[in-house]
């Protein structure tokens, strides 16, 4: 019998817990104070909601329909879509990793010497990061110790792994958000961020905001590679859908939106705007928790969030590329994701090395963002359209044909379009 989810729950929990990562708790409320507050918001709900929904639908039904992941659901021709999306996978894995690295410093720092985060916040970046030699700490050490715990997650497979963890952390992480927003919202002076993230004026949002808000959205809904069509797979075919994808990323857009409205009201309560830099969430933001009360408790919970939101999303994409091989080529979970996560490692330094110089390797993330995960989702799209065909599409959602038409419109027309235009503006930008 064919591994499937225990219940139709635990794969919303699981898609849910894939989707809401980094993106939404870190990424998200600094794109939205660039994006110029509200006007980005708007534009983002919207894509998420319109594109985005049609897009993981798609991607769902396609691994649910082949009963395959993401390697066996592309036939033919199209055979190597299906790697690409797998080598996405990969890469993001490898600075994801890096990421998940810093936090997990963080969180244990946080336990284990509160005072020290909140008062040398510089120093303790600078140690992690190598300051400009190699870094150790932040490049190697936390990230080897972060992918020894997702390892020992996907080794127990998928249902004793991702959605056990997924049925345990995301409770605890929407608990964890409400508990920060009610204390941000508290905070005196927190009503300047509401305002700005309130004020709906498109000339702050500009061309790159709405290209941004774009990106975004692919990334923090999981589109555009592996995990959604692996996850799809193995749903039972009585579930529903529609409904299921519409969950999922109201679960994803709902947390992006907390997120932001306990960072941005948070950092201006506190006086301390965002600057350019990558380590806003590192060294910027102990500033605020310095200013509440209880701040290295505040501060324990942010990272105790972050973490769990960079776990599960992590160990999805692992997931993702194991159920790949494992299909394909039989491979046993523990070794091979023990080695795909070694080379993530051995890539993924450079990330670290470069990131605060903005070098070579921590484009990485430009390349998986702005070109690979477009690039999959418009051949995933044109693979359903020339080689899948809307009949079995048509039957595999199950819904009213007015839907459908609408649905239909936005995976040929309407989705294509827009991505080509991320694709090409990010070659002329
Ligand atoms: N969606 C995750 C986030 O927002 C990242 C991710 C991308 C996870 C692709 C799985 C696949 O952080």
């Amino acid at each position: 019998m064919k591994r499937q989810w225990s219940t139709n729950l635990s794969f919303i929990l699981a898609a849910a817990g894939s989707a809401i990562g980094i993106g939404n708790i870190w990424k998200f409320p600094k794109a939205a104070y660039e994006g110029g507050g509200g006007a980005y918001l708007l534009v983002y709900v919207l894509i998420a909601f319109i594109m985005g929904t049609a897009i993981l639908i798609a991607e769902f039904a396609l691994g649910r329909g082949m009963g395959r992941t993401m390697i066996g659901a592309f036939l033919g021709q199209w055979k190597w879509v299906g790697y690409l999306g797998v080598f996405t996978a990969f890469l993001v894995l490898c600075y994801y990793y890096q990421a998940g690295g810093w936090i997990l410093r963080y969180f244990v720092g946080y336990i284990a010497d509160g005072a020290r985060m909140l008062n040398e916040p510089q120093r303790v970046y600078f140690e992690l990061m190598g300051s400009g030699g190699f870094p150790l700490l932040g490049g190697l050490i936390y990230p080897a110790a972060y992918i020894f715990l997702n390892v020992a997650v996907v080794k127990k497979g998928l249902i004793q792994g991702a959605e056990r963890l997924s049925r345990i952390a995301m409770p605890l992480l929407f608990a964890l958000l409400i508990a920060l927003l009610i204390r941000a919202l508290t905070m005196e002076g927190a009503c300047a961020g509401v305002d700005f993230l309130m004020k709906i004026d498109f000339s702050r949002l500009g061309f790159s905001g709405l290209l941004n808000a774009l990106g975004q959205a692919f990334f923090s809904l999981s589109i555009g590679m592996s995990v959604m069509v692996t996850y799809g797979a193995f749903l039972n075919k009585s579930e529903p859908l529609i409904k299921n994808a519409a969950w999922v990323c109201a679960l994803d857009t709902g947390s992006a939106l907390i997120a932001a409205f306990i960072v941005i009201p948070a950092v201006f309560a506190s006086g301390n705007l965002p600057s350019g830099g990558g380590s806003f969430a590192f060294v910027e933001i102990a500033e605020v928790f310095n200013a509440m009360r209880f701040g290295s408790l505040f501060g324990l919970m942010f990272y105790a969030l972050l973490f769990l939101a960079a776990f599960v999303s992590s160990v999805s994409i692992l997931e993702g590329i194991l159920c790949c091989l494992e299909e394909r080529w039989k491979v046993k979970r523990g070794l091979a994701g023990l080695i795909v996560s070694l080379a993530a490692l051995a890539i993924g330094v450079f990330y670290t090395a470069d990131y605060d110089s903005g070098g070579m390797g921590a484009k990485l993330e430009v390349v998986t963002d702005r070109y690979l995960m477009p690039a999959v989702t418009f051949l995933t799209c044109a693979y359903l359209v020339f080689v899948y065909r809307m009949k079995r599409l048509s039957a595999e959602l199950n819904c009213n044909r007015g839907f459908f038409a609408v649905w239909r419109f936005t995976i040929t027309v309407i989705a294509p379009i827009v991505i080509l235009l991320i694709l090409v503006c990010s070659f002329v930008f």
